[in-house]
């Protein structure tokens, strides 16, 4: 593993890595046992949207790890003025062990890899959004002992978030179920692929898609980058709730998970989210013990 850009990119033998490496840096943190396992290494962290979690994550994990994070708002960089991605790669690669990148094409995420000679980590794209995934499986295997055989819902809009646990789950053999509108259904070569390879459905008939899940999760309807759709998108969405009536169709002890933040009255209501605070603050406790993981993977 040289970069961490999509889930698909990884085998289930090395996603299994990475959640074991982040249960013990977890434990180690939580004991006061940190190592500097990165001494002397820089992660540079550029952001073109705005980020609470993955910016503050990824910053105190380096420090924890002994190295120094640079955040780089696109504000400030050259790349906000045009600046191609392949001389920023190539000139930031002199200067960094590493690059995590929060954009909007996971094409520019794919670009950084290909010319910078440097581990690139995809901190979001509207395409992708693997660090989150990678601590949703931390957390759900934490509570659960397992990953395998699982189902996971997923109730809201196709978008990155989708994307990211269909390509995670289903490598980690749980089964995936999207309820969404039909005109916002997740990337259609990545659900194709999920068919052929597990046990994967897709249908706006959120109650059958939630219907007996272990794992119910949703995200916003209007992501970064949507916000002239925000209206629009309140409309369509308005049945694509994780309420009390939803969780009732589920398994017993059926988590919730949400990568934050979180709208409440919209895709999720103050009743669940505060019912399974536990599960959501903890999925995003975890954000740090997982990158802190793929940081060690990558740049050790
Ligand atoms: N879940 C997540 O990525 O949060 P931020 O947008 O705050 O980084
Ligand atoms: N789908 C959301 C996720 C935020 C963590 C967005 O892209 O804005």
């Amino acid at each position: 593993m040289n970069h961490l850009l999509k889930l698909s990119d990884l085998t289930k033998a090395e996603i299994t890595d990475i959640l074991d490496l982040a249960d013990e840096l977890k434990k180690n943190h939580k004991a006061g046992n940190d190592e500097p396992l990165l001494k002397g290494k820089t992660l540079g962290m550029i952001f073109q949207k705005s980020s609470t979690r993955t910016r503050v994550s990824f910053e105190t994990g380096m420090y924890q790890l002994g190295g120094n994070a640079l955040f780089l708002s696109s504000r400030d960089l050259q790349i906000g003025r045009g600046e191609p991605v392949q001389d920023t790669a190539r000139v930031l690669s002199r200067y960094l062990d590493g690059i995590m990148i929060r954009t909007f094409a996971q094409q520019e995420v794919e670009d950084l890899a290909k010319y910078g000679s440097i581990p690139i980590i995809n901190g979001l794209t509207d395409y992708a959004h693997p660090c989150q995934v990678l601590a949703d499986l931390q957390t759900i295997r934490e509570k659960k002992g397992t990953l395998e055989g699982l189902k996971l819902c997923f109730v809201g809009d196709g978008n990155n978030m989708a994307n990211s646990l269909i390509a995670g789950c289903i490598k980690m053999g749980m089964k995936v179920a999207i309820a969404c509108p039909d005109a916002y259904q997740p990337d259609a070569d990545l659900m194709a692929w999920a068919a052929a390879n597990g046990d994967f459905a897709c249908s706006s008939d959120i109650d059958a898609m939630v219907k007996d899940s272990d794992v119910v999760y949703t995200d916003v309807w209007a992501s970064m980058g949507q916000e002239e759709e925000a209206k629009e998108r309140q409309k369509v969405f308005a049945d694509y709730q994780v309420n009390a009536a939803r969780m009732a169709l589920t398994h017993e002890g059926c988590m919730v998970l949400h990568c934050l933040p979180a709208h409440r009255g919209e895709e999720i209501t103050e009743d669940v989210l505060e019912a399974h605070a536990d599960e959501i603050f903890e999925e995003a406790e975890n954000r740090l013990h997982a990158q802190k993981a793929v940081l060690v993977k990558l740049m050790k």
